[in-house]
């Protein structure tokens, strides 16, 4: 790998993967990142890390339509000549969106929107980076603490975030020849747009959590942010295949 590291971060441009983004710039770290739909977030992410002196790439991705990633795959390449390499050396699968069903009025639909944007995505955009990534490079998954604990209404989202951990593990040993790490992110709630702010902006649901969190509080990005670009620096390099929930000690 040279000095110079390059990150793909999937959702830069809100929420944990923005501030994700916005860290690693601020630590030399280059980004290639994505957006969904909200183009003018994403540029808002982009003129911050170009003042941040690391200039990064936004583009546009949906993770649940897999049969796009052969041309995102070409248009990485684009954009790693224009950041002067042809190879990257860290993934950050994050994007997502939530869903607040029971097993009473959950559709087929919606779960198959789960599985699309949170495993498939995951599974087969690596399968299509990985030609790109550098050996000895880093995967953080981006799971919940959902996986480990249930709550009310979310019966497909928790199961899919598990199965997005159990992928992270066979991740792990099927590049351990390449020294590629893969490791899973867990944070607790986090007070962002997901699940239409519902964490950030519902007092009794954010009251809720701060009574079953030991350290008395819903979650911020910046809680997040500096323990998935921790795990993509140098003195991680020999955590592998490990999950870290991140969420002040919920449901213990
Ligand atoms: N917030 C929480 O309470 C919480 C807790 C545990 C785990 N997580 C997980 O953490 C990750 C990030 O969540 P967040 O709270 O930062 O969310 P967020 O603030 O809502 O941001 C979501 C990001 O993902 C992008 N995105 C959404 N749907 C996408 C799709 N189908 N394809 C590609 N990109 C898509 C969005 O792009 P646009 O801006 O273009 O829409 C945005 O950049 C997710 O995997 C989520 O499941 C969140």
């Amino acid at each position: 790998m040279s000095d110079q590291k390059i990150a793909v971060v999937t959702g830069g441009s809100r929420g944990i993967g923005r501030d994700t983004v916005l860290r690693l710039a601020h630590s030399g770290v280059r980004s290639i990142f994505t957006y969904h739909s909200n183009r003018a977030d994403a540029e808002t992410v982009a003129a911050s890390l170009a003042e941040a002196g690391a200039p990064g790439v936004a583009l546009q991705l949906d993770t649940g339509e897999a049969a796009s990633f052969d041309s995102f795959a070409a248009q990485m390449k684009g954009a790693l000549t224009t950041l002067g390499v042809t190879r990257f050396d860290y993934l950050v699968n994050n994007a997502g969106t939530s869903s607040n069903r029971t097993l009473e009025t959950v559709t087929e639909a919606e779960m198959d929107e789960l599985y699309n944007v949170h495993f498939k995505g995951v599974m087969f955009l690596t399968q299509k980076l990985l030609p790109l990534m550098n050996d000895g490079g880093r995967i953080v998954n981006i799971s919940s603490g959902l996986a480990r604990f249930a709550m009310p209404g979310r019966i497909g989202y928790g199961p899919i975030k598990a199965a997005v951990e159990a992928l992270s593990r066979n991740m792990a040993l099927e590049l351990a020849p390449r020294r590629i790490a893969v490791n899973v992110v867990a944070p607790g709630p986090i007070a962002t747009d997901f699940s239409g702010g519902m964490v950030r902006d519902n007092p009794e649901v954010n009251r809720m959590i701060a009574e079953n969190t030991a350290l008395g509080r819903a979650g911020v990005p910046e809680d997040v942010g500096p323990v998935i670009v921790g795990l993509l620096s140098n003195g991680f390099g020999w955590v592998n295949a490990q999950r870290i929930e991140v969420a002040g000690g919920m449901h213990i």
